[in-house]
């Protein structure tokens, strides 16, 4: 049986991102379980703002090729921070440009969701805001998430989340994600 192939996605462009952080431990759970993590970083994508008229002119390279690796993979990992409670405009740009341009690359995938952030409640507000968009495309979204909060505070200079109990949540939730897609 060949791996399942996940594509993980963090919503945040800065380089030094905590959901950055998080994702990669995630996707290094992922891959130690036999998964095939394909990371989509949208920095480097630069998509253009979405905009009808582009669209109208012809689906930019960048977008056909999000969708081509959404499409490529069974699950969807995304790990991302809540701007002013809401979903980052990169993070709903990427979202919005990936559901465009014909066919769903989303329907039927199983989902994960994981934030970070400074603040007290680690960016739920911003997966809750998340969570609709992508139901709505036919994402199964796994109920159970992570919630990474005062993430300046979480990790060690390597990286490492310093509560041992906060990494086992977010392994548990990869394997089931992981699960989902046996
Ligand atoms: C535009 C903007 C809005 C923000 N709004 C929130 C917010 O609503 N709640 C929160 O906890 N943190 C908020 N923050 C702070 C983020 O938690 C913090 O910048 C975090 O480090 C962003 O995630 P990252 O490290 O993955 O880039 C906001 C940050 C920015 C730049």
């Amino acid at each position: 049986m060949s791996a399942p192939r996940i594509v993980a996605i963090p919503g945040s462009l800065r380089k030094d991102s905590f959901n950055r952080k998080l994702l990669a431990l995630g996707v290094a759970a992922l891959r130690e379980a036999g998964a095939d993590v394909d990371v989509v970083d949208l920095k480097e994508l630069a998509l253009p703002v979405y905009d009808g008229d582009i669209e109208a002119a012809g689906m930019p390279p960048s977008a056909v090729a999000l969708k081509e690796r959404i499409a490529r993979a069974a699950g969807l990992y995304v790990s991302t921070p809540e701007y002013n409670w809401g979903v980052p405009g990169a993070l709903k740009n990427a979202v919005d440009w990936a559901s465009r341009g014909g066919g769903n690359v989303f329907q039927g995938k199983w989902g994960a969701l994981t934030s970070a952030s400074m603040g007290g409640f680690g960016g739920l507000r911003g997966l809750a805001a998340l969570r609709p968009s992508l139901m709505t495309l036919g994402v199964y979204l796994l109920p159970k998430e992570l919630n990474l909060a005062r993430a300046q505070d979480a990790f060690t200079p390597e990286g490492a989340l310093k509560d041992a109990k906060v990494h086992d949540q977010l392994v548990a939730l990869m394997q089931a994600l992981l699960e989902r897609l046996r």
